[in-house]
């Protein structure tokens, strides 16, 4: 134990001791990563300098040292025991085809002994032995001896243990250095070390020398500058430090368990409840996911995000609590990590407003799910031997509950049950379709038939739509819409009459339109790139994966299941007949279209 240490005074003491070196101190970088399409989030220090340690020069210089935030997802199922965590922090050195391995362990050796204290000893190190992409790393074990590290107490180890990278599927990478420090508990016996798993020995740093960049197709071309990159987990060494076997059981942690406990009135939600160190790990990575501009949403990051809180307030529901309570939870976080974070507090309001509501959207969801789920298990009699949820029920849950999948076959792990994936994936895709064809429907449902005149009435549907848009509001939108052969009938939010000259606006603008001979252009995209297009049309189309978007010119875009006219041309003059109440706050235009 290191008397006074915490993860302030680590951060700290690790930061100016690498500036004392020649280093710059930067900034963390977003936990989106910016440069790299292949991975939702940044899971190392290294991530995002990426680019430069394939060669780009960085305008901070060649020396750098920062604090990362960081998350990883792939044992986001752990979290709830001691030790994982999708969030946590990464102190690193980095050098950018300046020192190399002999300054590096250099720099390491003397942080260890001399900032945190530890004898040369009490330092186990492990070092890669070698194989047909990179040989046997001698020079750093030779480089550990120089510094009285007793060769015992070196391990040579394989590419699955000491070497590192990429991040993603391509990048910088290269056989890497580990360091282990003994925890106060015996050897398990003669060959304790950092691969028995006694868990007497922890990582605390590792170094890696990057010396190869891997391709898309697999192969390691050396790099002309080698680099340095090195991590220490902030979590893990402030718990170690500190004397603590978990990072739960530390500051990091104390003020969102103290929370935690004040707002559930349950003195039990501390770093020894499984539920109470998922809440609180859970919403501490949500808060900083929400601080970097993501909101829950039903994909990539925006659906990590969103499990994150569900499945938060539902462990929350375990400890007694009912009451939305994820914004206070996130405000222990921003008030803890502002200081390294500012982008926490300038956030405050977005923070709050994304938790509430999706805590109040979810928890409402969640009673009627449960019982629907429960209802579910309860039609399976006990003596089933292979009790399972079946995809469409599963399905179910998520369409009409929100329930993540994730949640779903987790609450079904705890009654015993499994949950057909494969089932699950075939109904979204059925849902996929018909929802599809639902979109498609709705607008040929109304048109009467597939006729040139119809298609033409379509078309100055979309014109009068954009219109309305233009001369009104553009709030308005369509609520209704019925085509023949002979007319259209439209109905759009609006709360008053129509005045005459609005009427004449509208109908010289969709003329002009008309006359300017505009093509009728329709393409096919998913629904994200629709949005971006700014077109207008239904977007809950969840798995709407692809939609057709029809532009008229530079008019009017829409989304759309047609049919159209080629081009405006064919129109003739347009004319409104009729401007009437439809409901309240709907308003009808019948137009027609006179050749
Ligand atoms: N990239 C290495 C790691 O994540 C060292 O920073 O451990």
């Amino acid at each position: 134990m290191r008397p006074n240490m915490n993860a302030a005074k680590l951060r700290r003491l690790f930061l100016d001791f690498f500036k004392a070196h020649g280093h710059t101190e930067i900034k963390s970088a977003s936990l989106i990563p910016e440069n790299d399409p292949t991975c939702l989030f940044t899971t190392a220090g290294m991530h995002p300098l990426v680019p430069y340690l394939l060669g780009q020069k960085h305008p901070m210089g060649n020396r750098l040292t920062d604090v990362q935030k960081c998350l990883r997802t792939n044992d986001i199922d752990e979290v709830g025991d001691p030790f994982h965590m999708t969030f946590f922090e990464m102190l690193g050195n980095w050098s950018l085809g300046d020192y190399f391995k002999a300054e590096a362990i250099d720099m390491s050796f003397e942080f260890l002994t001399k900032e945190l204290g530890f004898k040369a000893d009490e330092i186990k190190v492990t070092c890669f032995a070698g194989d047909e992409n990179a040989p046997r790393d001698q020079e750093a074990a030779d480089l550990w001896m120089k510094h009285g590290i007793p060769e015992k107490n070196i391990y040579f180890l394989g590419k699955e243990d000491n070497w590192w990278g990429p991040a993603g599927q391509s990048g910088p990478c290269g056989p890497d250095t580990e360091m282990f420090v003994p925890v106060d508990k015996p050897d398990c016996g003669p060959d304790c070390g950092p691969t028995c798993g006694c868990g007497k020995w922890v990582e605390i740093w590792n170094n890696v020398f990057m010396q190869y960049n891997k391709t898309l197709e697999g192969k390691f071309i050396p790099l002309a500058h080698p680099n340095v990159d090195t991590g220490m987990g902030v979590e893990r060494v402030t718990a170690f430090l500190e004397g603590f076997k978990s990072a739960y059981q530390t500051e990091l942690f104390s003020g969102l368990f103290e929370r935690l406990q004040q707002l559930s009135g349950n003195a039990e939600a501390d770093y020894n409840n499984r539920s109470a160190r998922v809440v609180v790990e859970h919403l501490r990575a949500a808060t900083f996911l929400l601080a970097d501009n993501v909101k829950p949403g039903n994909v990539d990051q925006a659906y990590v995000l969103r499990r994150l809180i569900r499945r938060a307030i539902r462990e929350a529901r375990k400890l007694g609590l009912t009451e939305a309570f994820t914004s206070q939870m996130a405000d222990v976080v921003i008030e803890q990590y502002g200081e390294i974070y500012p982008e926490l507090a300038s956030h405050k309001d977005i923070i709050h407003d994304e938790l509430d509501r999706e805590e109040k959207q979810f928890a409402a969801a969640l009673e009627k799910g449960t019982r629907e789920f429960n209802k579910m298990i309860d039609r399976v009699p006990d003596f089933v031997v292979n009790k399972q949820i079946s995809g469409k029920n599963a399905f179910n849950l998520y369409e009409t509950y929100g329930f993540p999948i994730e949640l779903t076959v987790e609450m079904a792990q705890e009654r015993g049950f499994k949950v057909d994936m494969e089932g699950f994936k075939k109904a979204a895709e059925e849902h996929q379709k018909l929802s599809q064809a639902g979109a498609e429907q709705k607008f040929h449902g109304g048109l009467a038939d597939h006729s040139e005149a119809t298609a033409q009435l379509h078309t100055a549907t979309h014109l009068l739509d954009q219109a309305l848009r233009t001369i009104l509001s553009e709030e308005v939108h369509q609520c209704g819409s019925n085509i023949t052969a002979e007319r259209l009938r439209f109905d759009f939010n609006w709360p008053e009459k129509m005045t005459p000259e609005q009427l004449k606006a509208v109908e010289d603008l969709v003329n002009q339109q008309i006359q300017r001979n505009l093509p009728v252009i329709c393409e096919e995209m998913s629904i994200e790139d629709a949005r971006k297009t700014n077109a207008i049309g239904i977007f809950e189309n969840k798995y709407g994966e692809r939609v057709k978007v029809y532009s008229i010119g530079d008019f009017s875009k829409e989304i759309c299941g047609g049919p159209h006219a080629n081009n405006t041309s064919e129109l003739g003059h347009f004319k409104i007949v009729k401007e009437e109440s439809s409901s309240r706050g709907i308003r009808r235009i019948k137009a027609i279209l006179e050749k």
